[in-house]
């Protein structure tokens, strides 16, 4: 099994003992409820890395109120049983340990934080990357992996460790999805049978855009948008926060006719869950 660490100052020993071998380390952070999304990134780091740290802490500062922080699934002797043997640390820092006193000094997200979930969930970015930031200060990896599910977060923590110099990688991977399409997504256990099927909807928008964009010519933004938005209205219990069609890079929002490549992003609430996706479209 992977070891266990609680103790951030245990973790630092024993990444010292690994620097002082000269072996180079991956870092998978997430907050538990492991699916096959996260697993991928693990064996990313493994094929790439010497030591795997992946951490699972439930970050309460990137929750907004009413949102499901204290109902947020904590799965651990599970996760650490999936880590096996891929991760050789599961790092599982206190609250405490996290956040020694109130926060009073924050990593404050640039413009791309502005649109998409950023719009939506104030607050939600900053307790990102400041948790983010302290955990790279902890388990200080070479390369640290991201899932592209949450593409916005990827962008935001590529950006902080360009522009504060973290001396490290960033790997934003490939979203895994379920064989029907649904992206994988440790949320995706709230779901009933039913909401579970209307969670199609999602996907199903998303490639209707991408039929769009390589159907040939230069579809319109507008176009790509209203194919992803009748494919949801499919559905009447899912209840639209945005569909955008936004720039890769700087998730500004686009108009016109399709340039290059686009990235197509929903958030949609089903009952009381929150799930998003996104898809690279290009044009044939
Ligand atoms: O993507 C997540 O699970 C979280 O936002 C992260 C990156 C672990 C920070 O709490």
């Amino acid at each position: 099994m992977a070891d266990l660490i609680v103790s951030p100052q245990e973790l630092r020993r024993r990444v010292a003992a690994w620097r002082r071998e000269g072996q180079t380390l991956g870092f998978v952070p997430t907050m538990g409820a492991l699916h096959e999304g996260h697993l991928s990134l693990v064996r990313q780091a493994r094929t790439e890395c010497k030591r795997v740290v992946v951490s699972v802490f439930v970050n309460p500062s990137q929750f907004g109120p009413g949102e499901d922080f204290s109902r947020y699934p904590r799965t651990l002797e599970e996760d650490r049983r999936l880590c096996d043997p891929l991760a050789d640390v599961v790092f599982t820092p206190t609250v405490e340990a996290m956040y020694p006193s109130a926060q009073e000094v924050w990593v404050e997200p640039g413009p791309s934080a502005r649109g998409l979930c950023g719009a939506f969930r104030p607050g939600h970015f900053r307790g990102v990357l400041t948790v983010v930031a302290k955990l790279f200060h902890m388990v200080d990896p070479d390369i640290t992996y991201f899932g592209s599910k949450d593409y916005q977060q990827g962008v935001l923590v590529k950006q902080m460790v360009r522009q504060l110099g973290f001396p490290l990688e960033v790997r934003l991977c490939p979203t895994v999805r379920e064989p029907d399409g649904l992206a994988m997504s440790s949320r995706n256990r709230y779901l009933s049978p039913a909401q579970r099927a209307q969670a199609l909807c999602l996907i199903r928008g998303l490639r209707a855009a991408e039929r769009l964009a390589l159907g040939g010519g230069r579809p319109e933004v507008g176009a790509l948008k209203a194919a992803v938005a009748a494919e949801v209205a499919k559905v009447p219990e899912a209840k639209v926060d945005y569909i955008e069609i936004v720039h890769p890079e700087s998730l500004e929002p686009l108009t016109g006719a399709m340039r290059g490549e686009a990235l197509a992003a929903l958030a949609v609430r089903i009952g009381t869950t929150r799930l998003i996706d996104n898809l690279l479209l290009r044009t044939a």
